[in-house]
């Protein structure tokens, strides 16, 4: 089932109070820092990002009961290492383009991404120590952790044409999910959730965690790089073994197995190879399987909300569940 237009609504109008709190959470550092720095920082955060991680923190919180008014705050510091990971990984996965802009490596330079993710890194993980105590901070910290050994972990399952797709879902849940589950728990958190809410939303970030990074995998492949504002084609570029190309591997057989194996291999892909690459996939069913895996994730997710019955948070419950549907539609 979609998103109905009134949740659609709902999430969008939480978009907007982050970026509000986004951009006074900046204009209050810019005395204290480099001027260099400063337009770093608001070029890779101020450029419309979905804003998803914060909108979670906030929903959480509500979900748990309070939301103080620093729950913003708290939110906006998700973005910042969410920001930072993106200035990173742009470099890392030699991504040209991001949110529809020169990615901030190739227009800063390498050292300027490295040296203003860290401050990213350094703030966040201030201002939620600040707010949700060390509690809160070991959970942020492990899923920053986490992405590390993920990004590891990917960086490995690039050579192997055989990779299980449980190895798969280790890396996603490593590089994405922890930090979306960490987002919905650190907002529990911070509102004063008993542990059976702290319980039920990390089951919700980590299943919303792992269909989000499915379709990530799949715009990669079939997304309008004028809607993602990322270039497509990217992981296969660089020999990332996601979930559409591992499910088709498992239903092929004989020579387009081997015909699969071989373009997987191949350092300098042509514009053919990769027409032909997606039409295997698709012949086999890889786009079609992995949409379904990330189906049955939003299902589990969903399913964990159900514990949330008091009659005065069923708006926050809505927008939740709405806000993992919009993840199957989502276009960017
Ligand atoms: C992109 O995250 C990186 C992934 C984890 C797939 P988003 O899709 O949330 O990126 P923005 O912030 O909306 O640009
Ligand atoms: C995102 O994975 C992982 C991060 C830790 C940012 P991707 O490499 O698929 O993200 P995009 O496609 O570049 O946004
Ligand atoms: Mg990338
Ligand atoms: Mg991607």
């Amino acid at each position: 089932m979609i998103p109905t237009e009134s949740i659609l609504k709902e999430i969008l109008s939480e978009a907007r109070v982050v970026e509000k709190y986004l951009q006074k959470t900046l204009g209050q550092l810019q005395p204290h820092v480099d001027d260099q720095l400063y337009e770093v920082l608001e070029y890779g955060l101020l450029n419309g990002g979905k804003r998803i991680r914060p909108i979670l923190v906030v929903l959480a919180a509500r979900l748990c009961g309070s939301a103080g008014a620093e729950v913003y705050e708290l939110g906006c510091a998700f973005e910042f290492l969410h920001a930072a990971t993106l200035y990173h990984d742009d470099l890392i996965d030699n991504s040209d383009t991001r949110r529809g802009k020169p990615s901030v490596h190739k227009k800063f330079g390498t050292v300027a991404a490295v040296l203003a993710g860290d401050f990213l890194h350094a703030q966040s993980m201030s201002t939620v120590g600040r707010l949700s105590g060390q509690h809160g901070l070991d959970i942020f910290c492990r899923a920053t952790k986490g992405m590390v050994d993920g990004e590891f972990m990917q960086l490995r399952n690039a050579e192997n044409h055989n990779l299980s797709e449980l190895d798969y879902y280790h890396a996603i849940m490593g590089k994405t999910g922890l930090l979306i589950s960490a987002a919905c728990e650190v907002g529990a958190v911070y509102g004063g959730g008993g542990e059976q809410q702290m319980l039920a939303l990390k089951e919700y970030g980590n299943n919303l965690g792992c269909a989000f990074q499915i379709i990530d995998d799949l715009l990669d492949y079939l997304g309008d790089p004028g809607i993602t504002g990322k270039s497509v084609g990217n992981d296969l570029a660089e020999g990332k073994m996601t979930l559409p190309v591992i499910l088709a591997l498992n239903a092929a057989k004989g020579t387009d197995r081997n015909r699969m194996a071989t373009i997987l291999a191949d350092k300098n892909l042509r514009t053919e190879s990769i027409t032909e690459i997606c039409d295997l996939i698709s012949e086999y069913g890889g786009f079609q399987a992995a949409r379904n895996k990330a189906v049955a994730a939003v299902d589990q997710a969903l399913a964990a909300l159900t514990v949330f019955t008091d009659p005065n948070i069923q708006t926050e419950r809505r927008i939740l569940e709405g806000l993992a549907r919009y993840v199957l539609v989502r276009e960017k």
